[in-house]
C-alpha cells in the first residue's frame, strides 16, 4: 500500500515536470518571436548604442566570430556578412543557431571507446588525431585519438549556444545587432 501510494507520488511529480518543461519552452518560443519582431521594426523605435553592442560583442560573441579587428575565428568570420546576409537573416542567426547552418560549420559528435562523448566543430585533423573545438573552451581545442573514437558522426544542431541573447531584452540586442550591421572596428 505504501509502495503504491510512492509510485502515485512520484508519476505526478515527473508529470508536473515534464509539464512545466514543455511550458517554459513554449513561453521561450513565443518571447523569441516577440524579439525578432521587435528587432525587425525599422527605424528602431528606441535608440541603439554601438558602444553597448560592442561590450555584448565581445563577452558573447568573440570568444567564437572575428569581426574586424576583434574576436576568434572558431565560428563564420562576420565581417563581410553583410554582403550575404540581410538584417532578417542575421537577426535569425542569432536567435535560431539551428536554422541554417552551412556544411563548413556542422556540429561533430564524437563517442570515445572509454565512453566520453565530445560534441564541436572539426577544426583539422591528421593521420592520428582530430582536434574538436567546443562551445564551453573555444580557445582550446580537444585532441581526440582516432585510435580511441568508436563512433563519430555529424548533427544538424550548431554548436553556438542557443539562447545567447533571450536574456537580455530587446534595446541590448538591437544594439548587438547594429553593431554588427555598422563599420567592423579595425
Ligand atoms: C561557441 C561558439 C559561438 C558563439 C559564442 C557564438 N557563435 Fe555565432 N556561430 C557559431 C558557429 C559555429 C556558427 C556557424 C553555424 C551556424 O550557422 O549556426 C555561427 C553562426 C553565426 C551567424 C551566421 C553567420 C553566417 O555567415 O551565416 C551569425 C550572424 C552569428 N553566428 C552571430 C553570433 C552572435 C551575434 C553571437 C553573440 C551573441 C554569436 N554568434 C555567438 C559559433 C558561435
Amino acid at each position: 500500500m505504501k509502495d503504491g501510494r510512492a509510485f502515485v507520488f512520484v508519476c505526478v511529480a515527473a508529470i508536473c515536470t515534464v509539464a512545466a518543461l514543455i511550458s517554459i519552452r513554449a513561453q521561450q518560443a513565443v518571447a523569441r518571436d516577440q524579439l525578432q519582431q521587435q528587432l525587425l521594426v525599422e527605424p528602431p523605435p528606441i535608440p541603439v548604442s554601438l558602444d553597448e553592442g560592442r561590450k555584448l560583442f565581445d563577452k558573447l560573441c568573440a570568444p567564437c566570430h572575428k569581426f574586424g579587428a576583434i574576436g576568434n575565428e572558431v565560428g563564420p568570420d562576420l565581417t563581410t556578412m553583410t554582403s550575404r546576409l540581410k538584417k532578417k537573416d542575421v537577426v535569425d542567426a542569432i536567435l535560431w543557431p539551428s536554422k541554417t547552418i552551412s556544411d563548413q560549420f556542422e556540429t561533430t559528435i564524437i563517442q570515445t571507446k572509454g565512453g566520453d562523448l565530445i560534441s564541436g566543430l572539426a577544426q583539422r585533423e591528421n593521420a592520428q588525431a582530430v582536434f574538436i573545438v567546443t562551445a564551453q573552451a573555444p580557445d582550446k581545442p580537444i585532441r581526440v585519438l582516432k585510435s580511441q573514437i568508436a563512433e563519430r558522426k555529424k548533427s544538424a544542431v550548431s554548436m553556438m549556444p542557443d539562447g545567447l541573447v533571450d536574456t537580455l531584452g530587446v534595446g541590448p540586442v538591437s544594439s548587438l545587432v547594429a553593431f554588427l550591421l555598422g563599420r567592423p572596428p579595425r
